[in-house]
């Protein structure tokens, strides 16, 4: 990458995104835009100190006038973006019957069409420059779907297959892409969960998703603990990746998201999912009805 290089990031304010945007602080050859919602700008401004080539704006990916407004202050500063991170991201834990519309949008437009928005706002002026880079953040949930995560999985699924094509065609002009799959990260994220109001109700109610919720939020949020991969490990990756001559499309950053990754392509997908649900705490015990797997309790 050439001294003097825009990046530009989502999501700044924690996890992948904070660790990144440090990561950036500290390459002083290269311009760079870090970004937060409102709510979060204040504390992204106490994180980091701006500067001439250290800017700092708010930005909803969700708004497409906010997005419009970046970019215009952008090029007309310093006339390129070299490197776009989409970042930012949110993660609806509802099973598929909780979801509403408003849930689903919500989910879309934060991790696929903000993105997307994101991208044909730069896209125009790295495709006549014959240079640049998008950095998609998806996860595993992009090639593996899990109970009670089908629509941040659809959502991931998406940003993927439309960043496949942009491969295609964005090769001829010069413009790369890839595709970042972490898996479970080692993060306080999993606060950061959002729930459709069914899910809501049903996590303090006896209902019959309920014991869904109780055990496989358990179950993800101790994966997570035992997990290696970190956001700052996920943010060297990604610097790795920013520095490469020829970066892959495909990204799997994590153990977990590697061996998915084999998995998914060796394995008939029957045997797939059929392993992949023995591997899910207890499953037939969340149906009040179902029996018990012989020697698991309920709660297990
Ligand atoms: N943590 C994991 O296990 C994991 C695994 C695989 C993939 N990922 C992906 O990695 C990315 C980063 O996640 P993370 O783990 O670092 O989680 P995180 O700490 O919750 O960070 C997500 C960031 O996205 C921002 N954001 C949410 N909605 C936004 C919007 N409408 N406009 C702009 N920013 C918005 C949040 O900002 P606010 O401060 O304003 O809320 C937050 O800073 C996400 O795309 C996520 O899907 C995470």
């Amino acid at each position: 990458m050439e001294i003097g290089s825009v990046v530009l990031i989502t999501g700044c304010n924690s996890g992948i995104g904070a660790a990144l945007a440090r990561k950036f602080y500290s390459e002083t050859e290269l311009r760079v835009v870090i970004t937060a919602r409102a709510k979060s700008i204040a504390a992204l401004r106490g994180s980091f100190k701006e500067s001439e080539r250290f800017l700092i704006r708010e930005l909803d990916i969700t708004n497409d006038d906010n997005i419009a407004a970046l970019a215009a202050e952008v090029f007309l500063r310093w006339r390129r973006i070299d490197i776009l991170v989409n970042n930012a991201g949110i993660c609806y834990r509802s099973v598929v019957e909780h979801m509403d519309e408003e849930s689903e949008l919500n989910q879309l437009r934060t991790n696929y069409l903000g993105p997307m928005s994101l991208i044909r706002a730069v896209l125009p002026a790295m495709r006549e420059r014959g240079f640049g880079h998008i950095i998609n953040i998806s996860s595993v949930s992009g090639m593996v779907a899990m109970p009670t995560m089908g629509s941040y999985s659809a959502s991931k699924a998406a940003l993927q297959s439309a960043s496949e094509a942009l491969w295609y065609e964005l090769k001829p002009f010069g413009v790369k892409i890839s595709i970042v799959q972490p898996g479970f990260v080692n993060s306080r994220s999993f606060q950061n969960v959002y729930l459709s109001k069914k899910a809501r109700l049903s996590e303090t109610l006896e209902a019959p998703y309920s014991v869904y919720y109780s055990s496989f939020s358990k179950f993800v949020e101790r994966l997570m603990h035992m997990s290696h991969a970190t956001p700052d490990r996920i943010a060297n990756r990604i610097m790795k990746l920013v520095h490469q001559k020829n970066p892959p499309l495909w990204v799997p950053v994590s153990a977990d998201a590697n061996l998915f990754n084999i998995l998914r392509r060796v394995l008939p997908k029957g045997i797939f999912h059929t392993l992949m649900f023995k591997m899910l705490p207890n499953p037939m015990a969340w149906s009040p009805q179902a029996p018990i797997m012989p020697g698991l309790s309920k709660d297990t």
